[in-house]
């Protein structure tokens, strides 16, 4: 029996990219746009073009080359900000503004400095501005949840007559609860004229960790387009995270009675792209795409899925693309063998990017014999963060021990192909060699974040080495996958 269809609206690269230290490069969006295409989502969000002409070049890019979902742009209540969203998007195939504005007191009085009238003159007059534009238009009120519900119906009501066609209602702070929200959106529902003949939509934030659930009560009460991000990135403690309302969705098809356009299968590859080009890793717990999400440690869990999965397995993890982790290629594999591989994976590398990747695969094959399909994972990666390199990594020698004070000695080579040799003591080997690091490039900086972790299983596992690091205001991070030694 088929049911109604629930919306999947990713703003991974809007609202994802506001979290700080995620800004991404207009390839990098593409890439990541092009797998939300073929994970099947109803819509993506792209940017918000007035924000910065960076964002305004990345949203139009991804219009003109990303044709099946449709291609929104977000857009203040204001006149130029909705000319430069449409200006952007223009050439998409489905074109949608999305216009937001305040609607609670906090932000009227202390943000906006307006009152309430002149800001439903403002929601009213942008609306019918992006719709002058575009058939689709969304309208968010921000701050939605923490609105006096009798303002939030009266803006709703307003912004229908002038053709919205989504009403996204943002919990913007995680202020929420899903009793409360389930109860808002049965509100709207019940005072909003027109309510029925348009998209209402929920966009949930996770200051308090309940993004998700909050999400799913919102479809239990009759909302039908989800907002959120791959990984549950985006502004301070992130949005929804996609895959987990998708999948919660599709497990629990029984009780939510919704059915949704997307490909499960592909949930895998968009979280990792997500986290590859963000640099922010998923934490092994997490539900649906973290490490341990589908390893069984203890004995009578173990004992149990031998005997039938479905005992402590509630989704298969192949239905969200999962790698095996069973042998596929060895030493003496060849570039026809990768690069078949690498296809059925459903990555299409490029002939130079193959002859780089089949480099690499030998290097590993050698140190390793067997090649999983998680090694492959690991080695696409780290070919698709690729930096126009400033300096090259020479030679690097750290001495370390239990009564001796870490120490490196680094020589790197720079743009005009000079090397230069420096050396640091550290509170550790890594630290040492950073401080080494410092003294020749001279950029002031601080290390934010560095982790080490392993990707795959075993002595010969692929590890990852994930950094962050902050100078003049700017947040840039980078990870790199290697074999441990
Ligand atoms: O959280 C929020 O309120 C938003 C809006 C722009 C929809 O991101
Ligand atoms: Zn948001």
């Amino acid at each position: 029996m088929a049911y109604d269809k629930v919306l999947i609206f990713d703003t991974t690269l809007r609202d994802g990219e506001q979290a700080a230290g995620a800004a991404m490069t207009t390839p990098e969006k593409l890439e990541i746009a092009r797998q939300l295409e073929r994970l099947g989502v109803d819509i993506i969000e792209a940017g918000f073009p007035i924000s910065s002409p960076g964002d305004f070049e990345a949203v139009r890019t991804i219009a003109k080359e990303v044709r099946k979902p449709i291609i929104t742009a977000l857009a203040h209540a204001n006149a130029a900000a909705v000319d430069r969203a449409w200006e952007a998007i223009k050439e998409a195939r489905h074109p949608r503004i999305h216009v937001f504005l305040s609607s609670s007191d906090i932000h009227i009085l202390h943000q906006l400095r307006k009152d309430r009238e002149e800001v439903m003159g403002m929601a009213v007059s942008n609306v019918r501005r992006a719709k002058g534009y575009c058939p689709d238009v969304e309208f968010s009120p921000m701050d939605a949840t923490r609105t006096d519900p009798q303002y939030l119906y009266a803006m709703l009501k307003a912004v229908i007559e002038e053709g919205a066609t989504t009403l996204n209602i943002p919990d913007t702070v995680g202020y929420t609860t899903a009793d409360e929200f389930t109860r808002l959106i049965q509100g709207i529902k019940a005072n909003v004229p027109g309510i029925d003949k348009v998209t209402l939509s929920v966009h949930c934030h996770n200051d308090l960790g309940m993004a998700v659930a909050n999400t799913l009560a919102a479809v239990k009460a009759g909302a039908r387009q989800v907002e959120g991000c791959i990984n549950g990135v985006g502004e301070r403690a992130g949005n929804a995270a996609l895959e987990e309302v998708i999948m919660s969705l599709k497990t629990r098809r029984d009780y939510f009675q919704v059915d949704m356009n997307v490909d499960t299968t592909q949930i895998y590859r968009a979280s990792k792209l997500v986290s590859d080009i963000t640099g922010f890793s998923v934490q092994p717990n997490k539900a649906v795409t973290g490490g341990n999400a589908f390893r069984h440690a203890s004995g009578i869990h173990q004992d149990g899925l031998l005997k039938d999965r479905t005992t402590y397995e509630i989704m298969d993890p192949q239905s969200i693309g999962w790698p095996s982790s069973e042998l596929v290629l060895g030493k003496l594999s060849g570039r026809h063998g990768l690069k078949a591989r690498l296809n059925e994976l459903g990555y299409q590398p490029s002939d130079p990017e193959l002859n780089r990747l089949f480099e690499a695969f030998k290097e590993l094959a050698d140190k390793k014999r067997e090649v999983t399909d998680r090694d492959l994972e690991a080695l696409m990666s780290n070919q698709r963060r690729s930096f126009a390199e400033t300096y090259v990594l020479d030679h690097v020698q750290v001495s370390c021990g239990n009564h001796e004070v870490p120490t490196a000695t680094v020589r790197l080579v720079g743009p005009d192909g000079v090397a230069k040799t420096d050396a640091a003591t550290g509170t550790g080997p890594v630290d040492a060699v950073y401080r080494a690091i410092n003294r020749i490039v001279s950029v002031p900086n601080k290390l934010t974040e560095f982790s080490v972790r392993s990707v795959t299983e075993g002595i010969d596992a692929v590890g990852e080495v994930s950094i962050r690091i902050e100078s003049e205001g700017n947040v840039s991070s980078a990870a790199e996958k290697a074999t441990t030694p």
